[in-house]
């Protein structure tokens, strides 16, 4: 496809067919989860239906034939972020199960007391309470990044927090609760001369932006499935070969392992020494399928509709009196989270949702970057490959009729 024809897109989408409150659906929360193509669930039946079978155990056709395309995601996965070995992908359960086991495997076996670790206020809980943990566990410091009031990170600051005791910086690509696209490289090579390791939490980039983790020499790359149009209970690390190495197993089970005695075992070189147990079989068949239709779309011919999306939303929000955006840097993912004067954001997300609208509503599991901005709650809007203009004037219609529904004193 080569210019972005939305309303075909739309018609990739089952989900979208569907009223909610007598209204067509108008689905604003892909940062919380996108909605799925036909052909990432037709992939998933397929595999349930006509072709499965367990992976690495069994000798049989079928599980030779799931072994294949399970192992076929793998080289997918590798393309699609530009790594260089299959096996430094690891499938995990998703990001926040790709960050924990950074923080166990990584983290638990390299760090030790008064070392220091740096993320910043803008993160995603899963992308703090991991660090948290271990910092607790192993007397740690956590450092934190601040942000200004666009929700930028202050790099002058960041900087000063270097020292040679930063020995992990965590980061978010794209900030879910502002949208901020962090300028990951910059962050990166800074984070190297002084002698730390990287991870870089993709979980709201990897869909749209144009991700090369050799280009970024990030040394770990955290990302799922859901946000990608693929299904739950998948999800990506990706780590340099020579720490994946180094690391010890995350969780014990069946496949990680090559010798057992009941005394002790020997282990699988990486990725599978990093995925115990009968692994998500289905879900990464998806997660395959997601990214042969990314592909299909095209990562810039996506980033160039999001950004349209982004550009024509924000004006128009900014339309209504008293709705403030919350998150305003220069470089921003498709993403606008609002407060409204006095309405509360989840007045305004049961009133949108009462006329078929999904809108995300809360703390956005970023308390700490909510705080910052002395809030509890926002409004946010998300946008993904099938969303429209005319969906982005209903909502505005519909959040201006809210408010006045709610106080009829303000008037348009
Ligand atoms: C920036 C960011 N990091 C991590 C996560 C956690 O992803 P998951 O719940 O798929 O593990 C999210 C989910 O919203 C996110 O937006």
């Amino acid at each position: 496809m080569n210019a972005f024809d939305v309303k075909r897109v739309r018609e990739d989408f089952p989900m979208l067919k569907k009223m909610m409150n007598g209204r067509h659906l108008i689905y604003l929360d892909t940062a919380a989860t996108s909605q799925k193509p036909q052909s990432v669930i037709e992939a998933i039946e397929h595999f349930y239906r006509e072709e499965y079978g367990t992976v690495h155990r069994a000798i049989y056709e079928l599980a030779a034939h799931s072994t294949e395309m399970y192992s076929l995601v793998r080289g997918k996965v590798q393309q699609f972020i530009g790594a260089s070995e299959e096996e430094e992908i690891v499938f995990t359960r998703g990001t926040t199960e790709a960050i924990n086991l950074v923080a166990h495997a990584y983290g638990r076996t390299f760090l030790k007391e008064c070392d220091e670790i740096i993320i910043s206020e803008m993160e995603h809980h899963s992308n703090i309470i991991p660090w948290q943990l271990l910092a607790k566990e192993k007397g740690l410091k956590l450092k934190f990044i601040p942000m200004t009031l666009k929700g930028e990170l202050r790099l002058d600051v960041f900087k000063e927090l270097l020292s040679e005791k930063t020995k992990l910086v965590s980061i978010a690509h794209i900030a879910n609760a502002t949208g901020t696209i962090n300028p990951v490289k910059e962050i990166i090579s800074l984070a190297h001369e002084a002698g730390a390791k990287v991870l870089i939490d993709g979980a709201q980039a990897v869909s749209h932006l144009n991700v090369n983790v050799q280009e970024l020499d990030v040394d770990f790359y955290a990302f799922s499935g859901h946000k990608m149009y693929g299904p739950t209970g998948v999800g990506v690390l990706y780590g340099k070969r020579e720490l994946l190495q180094e690391m010890p197993p995350f969780i014990g089970g069946g496949d990680m392992v090559e010798t057992v005695t009941l005394e002790s075992a020997t282990f699988q070189p990486p990725p599978l020494r990093f995925e115990a147990g009968t692994p998500s079989i289905a879900e990464v068949i998806g997660l395959g399928a997601a990214i042969d239709y990314i592909e299909s779309l095209g990562r810039e011919n996506i980033e160039t509709w999001l950004s349209q999306l982004l550009t024509y939303a924000t004006e128009k929000l900014l339309q209504i009196s008293g709705l403030t955006i919350i998150g305003t840097a220069k470089e921003k993912g498709p993403i606008i989270s609002f407060t409204f004067d006095d309405l509360h954001a989840l007045d305004l997300g049961t009133l949108l949702g009462l006329k078929g609208i999904a809108i995300r509503t809360g703390h956005l599991c970023a308390q700490p970057a909510l705080a910052c901005f002395g809030l509890k709650a926002l409004a946010r809007i998300s946008f993904g490959v099938y969303n429209t203009l005319s969906e982005i004037d209903h909502t505005v219609a519909a959040i201006q009729e809210g408010a006045l529904l709610l106080k009829p004193e303000l008037s348009y």
